[in-house]
């Protein structure tokens, strides 16, 4: 076998993301809700999303500064300290592409892909009332990574949680019927509803 090994700090930075975003995968979603002061709703999908904690209960996101601009997602979180992660699942897809727009600030993403807002019921952060599953969280902590800072990391406390009961037994999820979808490249997904396989134990 033989292999090709990089040294990060040579490559662009599109060369970069497209190296390491193409083999950490799937990547799951976190589609972040958050609102401005004046009261306008925002949403974004994240793929730089996971839970890092179960206790304590622990969400990360993290969003990048294109030419040092701060993401209208990152910027309502630092000013409220909160936010919401709603889950993809197969049939919201669509919408969640159409949301990664840049759309300016005072525009309600839920509003233009055609989506319900529904504020929280532990934090003043709006939802995807369309999806199966949410986590409302508080800002833990926000980490900013390089130098000029090119990237923020937010680790949320997960303090709601809403689940669909049709996905639910008890505290166990249905993940065929959750059909969760994840990020593999560019335009192309996968759900938790195909291409499973069991491990011998
Ligand atoms: C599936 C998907 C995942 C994404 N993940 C990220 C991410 O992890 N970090 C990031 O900065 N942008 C990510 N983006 C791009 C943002 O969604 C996009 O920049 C969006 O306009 C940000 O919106 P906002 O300014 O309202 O927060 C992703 C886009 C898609 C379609």
């Amino acid at each position: 076998m033989s292999k090709t090994i990089f040294d990060l700090s040579d490559l662009a930075g599109i060369d970069r993301y497209k190296l390491l975003t193409g083999l950490v995968i799937p990547r799951p979603i976190g589609w972040v809700g958050s609102r401005d002061g004046s009261g306008c709703n925002n949403l974004a999908p994240y793929s730089y999303f996971n839970l890092v904690a179960a206790t304590p209960p622990t969400a990360i996101f993290s969003a990048g500064r294109p030419d040092g601009r701060i993401k209208d997602s990152l910027a309502n979180v630092m000013a409220t300290g909160e936010f919401t992660l709603s889950i993809v699942d197969e049939s919201l897809t669509g919408a969640m592409h159409a949301s990664s727009e840049q759309f300016p600030p005072d525009v309600d993403e839920f509003k233009q892909v055609g989506l319900t807002a529904v504020t929280g019921e532990a934090v003043g952060a709006p939802f995807v009332d369309e999806a199966m599953a949410v986590l409302e969280c508080r800002v833990n902590q926000i980490i900013d990574l390089g130098d000029p800072v090119t990237a923020s990391v937010v680790l949320g406390d997960i303090v709601r949680l809403h689940v669909d009961d049709d996905v639910l037994d008890g505290t166990r999820i249905d993940h065929q019927r959750l059909r969760a979808v994840g990020r593999i490249a560019g335009t192309t997904y996968v759900t938790t509803a195909n291409a499973l396989f069991e491990v011998e134990t």
